[in-house]
């Protein structure tokens, strides 16, 4: 309880000094050492890039040397990697399970196929109704842009996907009224 009370307004006071330094946005030593590396360091960090990285950051903010830049610097990097971690792991199941709805409909448009070559328009028709019914690229999109990665990688085969089954619906149903009206 002690210890609460003594580390709370040391706290509250390094707040305030972040605060402070926050005003201008930036820190003279983010400011210097983002200066230094973009002249002179191997890989050429460009300044603005520098500064706007670090002054978000409050560990790099409250950082009074190189050293705290430095941890600062690395500490965003490891939360960088395990944030791209979890993207990969979200698209991964995301896509899994895309892939399997495909897989479905695979099946069923085969089959349809196979029912155009047996001259057994009505049943392909339905089957084709149905993969259209169930939307399954619809389902993928929406899985994935609500998912932790908030982005659809297959958006434009879904989309090719939804037009082409339309197409081959929408012929096949034309195909089986050609065959009532003989
Ligand atoms: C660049 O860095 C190298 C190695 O630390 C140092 O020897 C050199 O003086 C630096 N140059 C400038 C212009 O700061
Ligand atoms: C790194 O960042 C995390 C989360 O912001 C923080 O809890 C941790 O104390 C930091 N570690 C170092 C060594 O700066
Ligand atoms: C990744 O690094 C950037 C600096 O380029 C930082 O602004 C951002 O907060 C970091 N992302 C995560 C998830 O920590």
């Amino acid at each position: 309880m002690a210890a609460m009370a003594t580390t709370r307004p040391i706290s509250l006071l390094l707040l305030l000094l972040a605060a402070a330094h926050g005003i201008g946005g930036t820190t003279p030593i983010i400011d210097s050492t983002c200066a230094a590396v973009s002249h002179n360091s191997t890989k050429h960090t460009d300044y603005d890039y520098c500064v706007r990285a670090l002054s978000a950051d409050p560990a790099a903010l409250s950082a009074t040397d190189t050293r705290g830049l430095a941890a600062a610097a690395v500490n965003l990097t490891v939360a960088n990697i395990t944030d791209t971690k979890h993207v990969i792991s979200d698209l991964l199941l995301n896509l899994e399970r895309c892939l399997k709805y495909y897989g479905d409909m695979d099946d069923t448009v085969a089959r349809a196929l196979d029912d155009i070559s047996a001259g057994l328009a009505a049943d392909a028709s339905e089957k084709l109704s149905q993969v259209l019914d169930d939307d399954f690229s619809s389902w993928c999109t929406l899985i994935l842009v609500q998912g932790y990665a908030q982005r659809n990688p297959i958006d434009v085969e879904n989309h090719n996907v939804y037009l082409v089954s339309a197409m081959a619906s929408d012929i096949t149903e034309l195909l089986l009224r050609s065959g009532h009206a003989l």
